[in-house]
């Protein structure tokens, strides 16, 4: 995304703000759930997983916002099986659903139960991930995907002066999950800024584990997102083509949960924070990973107040409730192979170990006890 659309992003984001506090409360006349204006504000709430602590925080908080509008919501976690979030939806759907929120899974497989949904009426935002190669997509509300990897890639061209070093420093890229339409986001906008330099040969990937075009990334992709499977790819990556004193300087890691996996693989290779361990990216500030920037095994995380999310998703459902059509800032970016979706993106941010008080802990984000503060 240019920069130019990221400050119409900031700007628009602004607007809301002011637009939300401008709202009566629930219970006046407009407002969601009330009985005189448009649908019935009942939600239904798709998460992925309660393994990773993001999806914990985005379901509560997002149930908690809504609940405060006298919203009925239900919400499901699928245990990152997509079977089980489509019967979820179903439930959700015969149970009275008039709005479905969903985080999928698999960005291609729900187009049948969501086709279902919508001849029954319903509304249907996608959260944080598109869901593709359907009509049955309403809304979309994420961060700026693309940006997350324009951050991580800026953030290892300026640790190590790509622009002026000589180099040759050693890189290892892992790319997320290949059926997440984010994780492609991310690559390509991590590669963009990189890929030059792994050109001229200032970074070079020992393992040779890398994507030959940006549309290749789902070859280095971590199915599901774990932190074993990152593990156990890095301890392959570390074991074969680092040997003989060899050491990895950078590893582009597209989230906090694949960095937990390769920051234990370091340890067990015998890497120590300080001299030779490696730059380290990741994105969400899990708290485990907040405590790895502190301890010195992660360099930086891409932070996404997933509160503000929840907050637009809110404004989003109020609208849709009240028979408005709800406020988008990108209609351009997203397509799902059907359609263009309308979306509202919000704007990431690095922090790095100087930030997580004063960024992370006086916003309430995370609590100092949760980080070993
Ligand atoms: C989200 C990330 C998250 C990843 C793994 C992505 O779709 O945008 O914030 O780290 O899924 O759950």
């Amino acid at each position: 995304m240019s920069k130019g659309r990221t400050l119409i992003a900031l700007l628009a984001a602004g607007g809301v703000v002011a637009g939300l506090a401008a709202c009566a409360p629930a219970g006046t006349s407009g407002s969601a759930g009330d009985a005189s204006g448009g649908t019935d504000c009942n939600v239904g709430i798709s998460m992925p997983t309660r393994s990773l602590e993001r999806w914990i925080n985005d379901g509560e908080g997002l149930k908690t916002k809504l609940e405060g509008d006298s919203c009925t919501v239900d919400l499901q976690y699928a245990d990152n099986k997509t079977d089980q979030q489509i019967s979820q939806i179903q439930n959700q759907v015969a149970g009275g659903a008039k709005v479905l929120v969903v985080a999928a899974i698999d960005g291609q497989t729900l187009g049948p139960v969501l086709e279902d949904a919508k001849n029954q009426g319903v509304t249907i935002i996608a959260y944080d991930r598109l869901i593709n190669g359907t009509e049955a997509v309403d809304y979309y509300a994420t961060f700026d995907n693309y940006k997350v990897g324009t951050l991580q890639g800026e953030f290892i061209e300026e640790q190590l002066d790509l622009a002026n070093a000589a180099g040759p420093f050693t890189m290892e890229p892992f790319a997320g999950s290949p059926d997440d339409n984010n994780a492609g986001f991310f690559f390509q906008g991590a590669w963009d800024v990189l890929q030059p330099y792994v050109e001229s040969g200032k970074l070079v990937i020992p393992s040779n584990k890398l994507s030959a075009t940006n549309s290749d990334w789902k070859s280095i992709g971590i199915l599901g997102w774990g932190s074993d499977d990152a593990q156990a790819e890095m301890d392959n990556r570390l074991q074969s083509f680092y040997t003989g004193g060899q050491k990895v300087q950078v590893v582009l890691s597209p989230n906090d949960s694949l960095a937990l996996g390769i920051e234990q693989s370091l340890l067990s290779a015998g890497y120590q924070p300080g001299a030779d361990w490696p730059i380290i990216t990741g994105q969400d500030a899990d708290k485990a990973n907040v405590q790895a920037m502190l301890n010195g095994q992660q360099s930086m995380t891409v932070w996404k107040d997933t509160r503000e999310l929840g907050t637009q998703v809110q404004a989003m459902i109020k609208s849709i409730v009240a028979g408005e059509t709800p406020e988008t800032n990108d209609d351009e970016t997203y397509n799902n192979g059907v359609k263009v979706v309308p979306s509202y993106l919000l704007d990431p941010q690095v922090v790095v170990k100087d930030d997580v008080q004063s960024v992370l802990i006086d916003s309430g984000f995370l609590k100092a006890g949760d980080v070993g503060l």
